[in-house]
């Protein structure tokens, strides 16, 4: 049997949650002290503790981490009079499992337990697996992405609803696929609901299904998502633009696992396990009323924050060889193509506002591009981007122009022909970046001769 502490100097308060707790077949305790607290969690095996923050003998947050480290581990609810928002990082920077209001406590302290309960199952059970993840092509191994493939295997032994967020083309699907391949649920469908494209007025049938004659065009009865991810996994993209009234059904479908198809007069069960994801703020959302706060409690009994490909530079080499590897094959060229000098320089350089997918777009791009030619240079690259790296090149770099007051007095000073070429350089990737890469353009903005543009553009490595 599950147990649990209560940690509160409001000894009415503690009556009535242990009471409600007992009737609920939860074995429950109470203290009205830090110190008893503490003592009751040091001598006895507790899963759950709630505990109080201002209480007579101390800061409850201050003893969070005492309470954390007792021998049954367990996870800790901190329930507070009076939330405020640095209180809450507070107790979740030290391990906290949740941070709740006391009136929000009372109304769904069955919600909160649970929730907290099912997660120290699933940890239990993922510490017991040893879990071989199937990456499913996840390329990256620094510290970042190989973070959020932790997560991806804690998720995936057990089948808690996991939320995914991150900026368009970080992998949120390649996410929700691999969790379930590598779940129980993997033999079974996964289903993908694209929340974006659901058209208005037929999503509750392709959602839910229809029987037969429910609406006009209605001829035969027909299974909605829901139903074909019985079994399997139910993947809700975009799904911060599911309608409000969509959202509501989904709750209670979330809830009870069963529904009424439309038309139907009977409910249908399905068993499935949800992952969802979106690029949008789901909780500003909430504060403009756009998202339910309930709905959105619900989808994320465990998240995954995927990082943007800008914070975890130190993939993108792997990311290139895979994909060069991917195109070489589907090409079916002999030969795969090996990287100009300023190649990698150039992609980590970028911002990747469009992520993995605009990198292998890029990618691809440069590859249709470099056609024939064995040496992928960063001028086959697409202007964006190529744009940006001239853009660097020529920042700070001494002008012609620089008055007095620029030039440090005290730096070596450098040799004539250093300094000519640097400005020569500079020159180059001015012009070039005018002439928008265009070589033509660019002898003609110079009065120089197309040969000689070359020439120079390759004595600075600037032929890519
Ligand atoms: N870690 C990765 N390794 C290799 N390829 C990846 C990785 N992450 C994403 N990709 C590739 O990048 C592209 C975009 O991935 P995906 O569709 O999963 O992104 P998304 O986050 O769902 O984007 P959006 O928000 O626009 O729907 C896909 O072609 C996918 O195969
Ligand atoms: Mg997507």
């Amino acid at each position: 049997m599950d147990k649990i502490l209560i940690v509160d100097d409001d000894e009415r308060l503690c009556r009535m949650l242990t009471r409600r707790m007992q009737r609920q077949g939860y074995d429950t305790f109470s203290a009205c002290t830090l110190l008893e607290g503490l003592d009751k969690a040091t001598t006895d095996f507790f899963d759950v503790i709630f505990l109080d923050v201002e209480m007579p003998d101390g800061d409850g947050l201050e003893f969070l981490a005492k309470f954390k480290k007792t021998p049954s581990s367990p996870e800790v609810i901190i329930i507070t009079g009076q939330g405020d928002p640095d209180g809450a990082e507070k107790a979740i920077k030290n391990g906290a499992w949740g941070y709740v209001e006391k009136p929000d406590i009372i109304n769904e302290i069955g919600l909160h337990l649970n929730r907290a309960l099912q997660y120290r199952r699933e940890k239990k059970r993922a510490q017991m697996v040893p879990l071989q993840l199937k990456r499913q092509n996840i390329i990256g191994s620094g510290r970042e992405i190989s973070y959020c493939l932790d997560l991806l295997a804690q998720a995936s032994v057990s089948d808690i609803s996991v939320h995914i967020s991150g900026e368009t083309g970080t992998g949120k699907e390649v996410f929700a696929r691999a969790i379930h391949v590598n779940s129980c649920q993997a033999a079974n469908n996964f289903v993908v609901v694209d929340c974006a494209s659901l058209p208005e007025t037929l999503i509750e049938s392709t959602l839910f299904g229809h029987v037969k004659g429910a609406f006009t065009g209605a001829d035969k009865a027909a299974d909605g998502l829901v139903k074909q991810a019985d079994g399997g996994t139910l993947f809700l993209d975009e799904v911060g633009e599911l309608p409000l009234n969509t959202q509501k059904s989904f709750l209670r479908v979330l809830q009870e696992r069963s529904y009424r198809p439309v038309g139907a007069t009977q409910e249908i069960f399905s068993d499935f396990r949800l992952v969802s994801a979106t690029n949008q703020n789901l909780e500003e959302m909430v504060k403009a009323g756009t998202f339910r706060k309930d709905l959105l409690f619900r989808l994320q009994a465990f998240s995954i924050d995927l990082p943007p490909l800008r914070e975890r530079v130190e993939d993108i080499k792997e990311l290139v060889t895979y994909f060069m590897d991917k195109f070489y094959r589907r090409y079916g060229q002999t030969e795969s193509k090996g990287l100009g000098p300023n190649f990698l320089s150039t992609l980590v350089a970028y911002d990747w506002p469009g992520n993995i997918r605009e990198l292998s777009q890029a990618l691809e791009q440069a590859y249709a591009r470099a056609a024939n030619s064995p040496t992928l240079f960063s001028y086959y690259l697409p202007e964006v981007i190529r744009i940006n790296q001239a853009r660097r090149l020529v920042k700070g770099k001494p002008h012609s122009g620089a008055s007095q007051d620029s030039i440090n007095p005290t730096a070596e000073l450098p040799t004539w022909r250093e300094y000519k070429d640097e400005c020569e350089k500079e020159y180059l990737n001015k012009a070039l970046l005018q002439a928008h890469g265009n070589i033509s353009t660019a002898s003609n903005m110079a009065a120089l001769s197309r040969t000689r543009l070359y020439q120079l553009l390759k004595k600075y490595e600037l032929l890519e």
